[in-house]
């Protein structure tokens, strides 16, 4: 099938702080969606990449993107209203939805990825949850049995039919596509994640991702 890449960068990274939107920050001399979108031109089964940003930022993103081969498309309040509008540049076949926000994609991920959604609806990244899981904030209250959990990263891999008659079939937004595609009745293969896909998301992430570009796994 004609393999797509979309990555979305249309969010504010309000919780990262620092001014600047975290994907136009730069890691290592190079800014994060650049890291994100070059993992996926640089991969030889991929056939296309488009990026969803948000209005207003096209400056940056020339910028963050020149000389790359992509298509820009905007994106829209929530995720999944990114993912939606980012849907129309792209040529069926099977789409890699992945967050900009995580800026080192192994290839390898990419491979188990596109092998798994040849026989299923939807392919996805999962890790063990490693940490005590419990329900809390302020105190906690009550744990949570955390066998048979798994954390669920991006790239996720999709038919682009189907996502797009999940989408249709949706109601309110959802934080990926595993979760529509569930909720449509379609299936969700897993494969081994990785934890250089852990996302940027609070300022600690930063100088975690700041050592892997520094010690050159990028
Ligand atoms: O905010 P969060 O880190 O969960 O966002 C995950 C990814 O979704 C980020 O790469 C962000 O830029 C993207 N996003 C988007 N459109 C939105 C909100 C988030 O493309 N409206």
């Amino acid at each position: 099938p004609f393999i797509n890449a979309l990555i979305v960068a249309a969010g504010r990274g309000e919780r990262m702080g620092g001014g600047l939107p975290k994907q136009y920050r730069l890691l290592g001399g190079k800014a994060v969606l650049r890291h994100a979108v070059e993992a996926f031109v640089d991969h030889p089964r991929v056939d296309r990449v488009a990026v969803a940003i948000a209005k207003g930022h096209e400056e940056l993103a020339d910028q963050a993107l020149a000389g790359l081969d992509v298509t820009i498309a905007l994106g829209g309040s929530q995720r999944s209203d990114s993912v939606r509008n980012g849907l129309s540049a792209l040529r069926p076949g099977v789409v890699l939805v992945h967050d900009a926000a995580r800026p080192f994609c192994p290839p390898r991920v990419i491979d188990r990825l596109l092998q798994a959604v040849s026989n299923s609806d939807c392919a996805v990244p999962v890790l063990p949850a490693a940490d005590t899981l419990a329900r809390g904030g302020e105190w906690l209250e009550a744990p949570v049995d955390r066998a048979g959990l798994v954390r669920v990263q991006t790239p996720q891999a999709c038919h682009t039919n189907k996502l797009m008659d999940a989408f249709s079939r949706a109601s309110g937004s959802t934080t990926d596509e595993s979760t529509l595609m569930l909720a449509a009745g379609f299936s969700v293969a897993t494969v081994e994640g990785d934890p250089m896909l852990d996302k940027l998301t609070l300022p600690s992430d930063w100088d975690r991702a700041e050592a892997h570009a520094a010690v050159g796994l990028v």
